[in-house]
């Protein structure tokens, strides 16, 4: 297979996975990785560190240009640093994400972290992006675009199987999923939505290795 470029674009909802099959599909083909959700987190984890009201728009606006977040590929991974601290392992839990999910409503935010995550696109042609709006906004040229789909019941139990609840309970897991799907898919801006020319991939009766194994099966037997 000698393909010029392999840009793949992975959107879908939380919690459905989407970060380790795009590792394990960036060593396989040897492509840089970027994880754009840990940028929304970033900005969420310093309106929290700094006790600033991630609500408020005119909040956003003022302290937007008041931190330097810097997204860098090391190993072919993307870490996030925010004022020179890399800060990739702190974002990672459910407050976070939370918060992260209303500040990505914002349309300076979104105009903000979009642009960085557009020229990093634009710059490599071997790279795979996860996210929420990349078969559509952020790498629309994708030569692969998967939508990665699974009920908030399965998001839940795996989340919950693999210890990541923070020792909440299943139905509680399942309700904060819902409510971030609720608010990923109808905000104005960039809704989580299937693009219409991604191939879905839905992983409620299939595993890790089952998922990867279907994406790798795609790519490998294609000319595009
Ligand atoms: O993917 P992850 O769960 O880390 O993303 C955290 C939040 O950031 C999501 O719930 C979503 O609201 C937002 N996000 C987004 N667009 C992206 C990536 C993440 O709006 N491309």
């Amino acid at each position: 297979m000698t393909l010029e470029k392999i840009k793949i674009a992975i959107d879908g909802p939380s919690g459905v996975g989407k970060s380790s099959v795009s590792k394990y599909i960036a060593k396989k083909f040897n492509l840089i990785y970027l994880e754009t959700g840990i940028m929304y987190r970033a900005v969420a984890f310093y309106f929290l560190k700094n006790n600033l009201d991630y609500k408020s728009f005119l909040c956003i606006k003022k302290n937007i240009f008041r931190f330097n977040l810097e997204i860098k590929i090391v190993d072919n991974i993307s870490k996030i640093f925010l004022d020179q601290e890399d800060i990739s392992d702190s974002v990672k839990n459910s407050k976070t994400s939370q918060i992260a999910s209303i500040i990505a409503e914002n349309s300076i935010i979104r105009e903000n972290l979009g642009n960085m995550q557009k020229k990093i696109a634009r710059e490599n042609n071997f790279i795979i992006i996860d996210g929420r709006d990349i078969a559509s906004r952020i790498m629309p040229d994708a030569n692969f675009k998967f939508y990665l789909d699974a009920t908030p019941k399965i998001r839940a139990k795996r989340r919950f199987e693999e210890n990541l609840s923070d020792n909440k309970s299943l139905e509680f897991l399942e309700k904060e999923i819902r409510f971030r799907d609720m608010r990923d898919k109808n905000r104005n801006i960039d809704p989580l939505k299937i693009s219409k020319d991604s191939t879905i991939v839905n992983t409620d009766d299939i595993n890790f290795v089952e998922v990867c194994k279907k994406i790798c099966d795609i790519i490998k037997s294609s000319d595009k």
